[in-house]
Order: C-alpha cells, then sequence, then structure tokens
C-alpha cells in the first residue's frame, strides 16, 4: 500500500468507531449474570443475519434485523423480558459511545484525508451514534448497506463510498475491526486497516490479508503520518 496515494479513508462503525459493549451496563442491569452470554450470541446473530438474509436475498434493515438477533438470543437462553426493556436496548444502538481514541484521532485525520462511513447500519442509526459522540462534523458522507438493500461483504456495498467520493478503491483506506469485513473490503479492492482490538484476535483464512495491522485509531494517524510500513 502506498500511504501517499490514499485520498480517503472509510471506517466500518460498529466495532471499528463504536463500542457495542456500550450495552454491557443495561444488559447487566436487566439481565445479571445472564448478560455476558445474551451479549455476544447477540453481536453474533446480528452478523449471522445480515449474512444469511443477503444470501436469501430476503434484505431486513439494520436495526429491524438486530432485534430479531436479540429476540433469538433471548429464546435461545431461555430469557424473558418486557417489550419496554428490548425498546430501552434497541433504543441504546442510536446513542453507542465510540472507544476512547476515536474522536482525538478523527480530529487529527480529519486535517489530512476526506473521511466517511460505510456500515450496515441504517443511516438513522449511525447519524444518532456519530451526533451523540459529536464526531459527526468529521464526515464527507455517511455510507449505509440500507441504500442498495444488500451488506457486506458484498462487493456491491463497498461501491457506495467508491461512487459518492468519487475516489477510485485503489484510493480508499478501508478500517474494520471486524475480521469478515477486513477480508470483504480487500477482496473489493480497496486498501484495508484492521484494527486488532482484541489481541488475541487473528484474521480470517479467506485468502484476503489488511495492509495494516494497528490496535486502535492513534495508531493509524501515527502510521500514515510516518513510513513505518
Ligand atoms: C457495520 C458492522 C458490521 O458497521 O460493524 O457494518
Amino acid at each position: 500500500m502506498d500511504k501517499n496515494n490514499i485520498a480517503a479513508i472509510v471506517f466500518d462503525a460498529y466495532g471499528t468507531l463504536f463500542n457495542i459493549a456500550s450495552l454491557d451496563a443495561k444488559l447487566s442491569h436487566y439481565f445479571g449474570s445472564d448478560a455476558k452470554p445474551l451479549a455476544q450470541l447477540w453481536r453474533r446473530k446480528q452478523l449471522e443475519y445480515t449474512w444469511l438474509r443477503s444470501m436469501m436475498n430476503r434484505y431486513k434493515d439494520f436495526i429491524n434485523l438486530t432485534e430479531d438477533a436479540l429476540l433469538y438470543a433471548s429464546k435461545k437462553l431461555g430469557l424473558s423480558f418486557k417489550d419496554a426493556i428490548k425498546q430501552d436496548l434497541i433504543d441504546t444502538y442510536y446513542k453507542l459511545d465510540t472507544y476512547p481514541e476515536v474522536g482525538e484521532a478523527l480530529q487529527l485525520l480529519h486535517s489530512q484525508y476526506q473521511l466517511a462511513i460505510l456500515s450496515n447500519g441504517n443511516i438513522e442509526l449511525l447519524k444518532g451514534s456519530t451526533q451523540h459522540n459529536g464526531i459527526h462534523g468529521h464526515f464527507a458522507a455517511i455510507y449505509s448497506a440500507d441504500t442498495i438493500q444488500q451488506y457486506k461483504p458484498l462487493p456491491f456495498v463497498y461501491q457506495l463510498p467508491v461512487d459518492g467520493l468519487k475516489v477510485s478503491k485503489s484510493k480508499i483506506l478501508f478500517v474494520s475491526t471486524n475480521t469478515w469485513d477486513v477480508a470483504g473490503a480487500k477482496s473489493f479492492g480497496m486498501n484495508v486497516a484492521w484494527i486488532k482490538r482484541d489481541p488475541l484476535n487473528v484474521t480470517e483464512e479467506l485468502g484476503f490479508e489488511p495492509d495494516l495491522i494497528i490496535e486502535d485509531l492513534m495508531q493509524l494517524n501515527y502510521q500514515l503520518a510516518t513510513s513505518a510500513y
């Protein structure tokens, strides 16, 4: 990857900019010791449903699919809860917290590059969390898979910022924590930085490796500012 050839940086949202663990306090309050298994199964099913619905050609938008994933996870774990609790959890998806370094890192990167978000999330979800964290001003655009009713890692989704920003894929650096998303964006032809937030995580065996591996977004800023790779 030629760092001098990067014109725009496009970020995945959940797990990359926004920390889904923002839900943990509420989940613990409502479900006690069942909160951790519920959170893990909920996220796994949310991702699985995006892949399955894409393969079935039966699109459902991310927030409603996320609600379905919560219903599956609670059913599997034998947990029942009032609609008000479900709504409180779903409402929290509109105001997830960023990881600690995100605001500062985006401020630095914004001075050098066009920035955008590309996510499976609905636009209103993404606008909600960017405004909740005061980072919306850093982005030239927010692209949602909902626009074309297909989910990542289908190539058509990664095409959205190419068309929207009018920047060739070879000049875009895509940033994600999600290893399947890293492989999808690399397969599509973008340059890719993997944020390895979990030190125990490993890349997928899909034949598409990231160009950069970083621990957080501040390291991205450093790596792009130096010839450290
Ligand atoms: C997204 C999820 C998949 O933001 O992280 O698209």
